[in-house]
């Protein structure tokens, strides 16, 4: 299976904090933003990962992240979104890396404190429609949000004033590889952008998407609020586990303490 990174975009929540630089390479608590997804794909066992960035700073990526050593990686893939058409236009640039196989897609502001192992090992033995992780929030309306009757997933909404449920779709998403026809049937929504949500909407259409909810914690880090809480969430975890002796991270990707 392979994995996606979505770092695009101009980070217009975090302004001025991303006037000059990626939202991507902020850091959040110890290390880089970006870190936190490419450990996610390394931990659910993922080691051929292509990174879509975009805008002014996308060769500082390369200078940080070089072939991706730090994470005990070989090689990291590239490319580059111009600009920021939304997050199926990032996922549409890597149709030619992806080709026939199943991908994990993972936006490149979320957080979570667990690792997806177990989806991803479940994905690759059935490898067919799509799979999407929920978690319930204080605050779905900033959120892709799914309707449920009863335990499936009837549509999700994006950011709806009034969410029919108290779960946010989760950054991370599974797909068989007919996500880029479905790509390109996609016409942009209201805010000028091809919507992740209206893709994982064609899935449900063919009754094709599945669900699990998300163990630990879960964040994104794309505005104020969420970049405070994603600084706090990820340094309490380091207590936590420094207090019971148990390393954080690949050794090479942090700070000497
Ligand atoms: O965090 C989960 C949420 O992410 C989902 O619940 C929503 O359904 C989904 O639409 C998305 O919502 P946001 O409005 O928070 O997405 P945002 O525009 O902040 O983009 C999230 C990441 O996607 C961003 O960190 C980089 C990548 N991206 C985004 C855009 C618009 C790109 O690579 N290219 C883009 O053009």
């Amino acid at each position: 299976m392979k994995g996606v990174i979505l770092a695009g975009g101009t980070g217009s929540r975090l302004y001025p904090l991303t006037r000059v630089t990626n939202k991507h390479l902020l850091p959040v608590y110890d290390r880089p933003m970006i870190f936190y997804p490419i450990e996610t794909l390394v931990e659910g066992g993922i080691r051929d990962i292509l990174l879509v960035t975009g805008g002014q700073s996308a060769g500082d990526f390369l200078r940080l992240l070089g072939n991706g050593k730090d994470f005990g990686l070989k090689h990291i893939n590239y490319t580059y979104q111009e600009g920021e058409g939304g997050i199926a236009d990032a996922l549409r640039l890597a149709e030619y890396f992806v080709d026939a196989e199943p991908v994990c897609v993972v936006l490149g502001d979320n957080i979570i404190e667990g690792n997806i192992r177990k989806v991803c090992d479940a994905f690759r033995s059935n490898p067919s429609g799509a799979h999407i992780l929920l978690k319930q929030v204080p605050d779905p309306q900033r959120f892709g949000v799914p309707v449920l009757d009863g335990n499936k997933v009837v549509r999700i909404e994006e950011k709806p004033a009034e969410p029919a449920s108290p779960y946010a779709v989760t950054g991370i998403y599974f797909y068989d590889p007919s996500v880029f026809d479905r790509i390109r049937t996609l016409k942009p929504s209201a805010r000028g952008e091809l919507e992740i949500t209206d893709v994982n909407n064609s899935y449900i259409r063919d009754g094709k998407l599945g669900y699990s909810i998300l163990d630990g914690w879960w964040t994104d880090a794309g505005t104020f609020e969420s970049l405070l809480r994603a600084n706090n969430l990820v340094a309490e975890s380091q207590a936590r586990r420094l207090d019971k002796g148990v390393s954080a991270g690949p050794e090479c990707a942090r700070a000497e303490r």
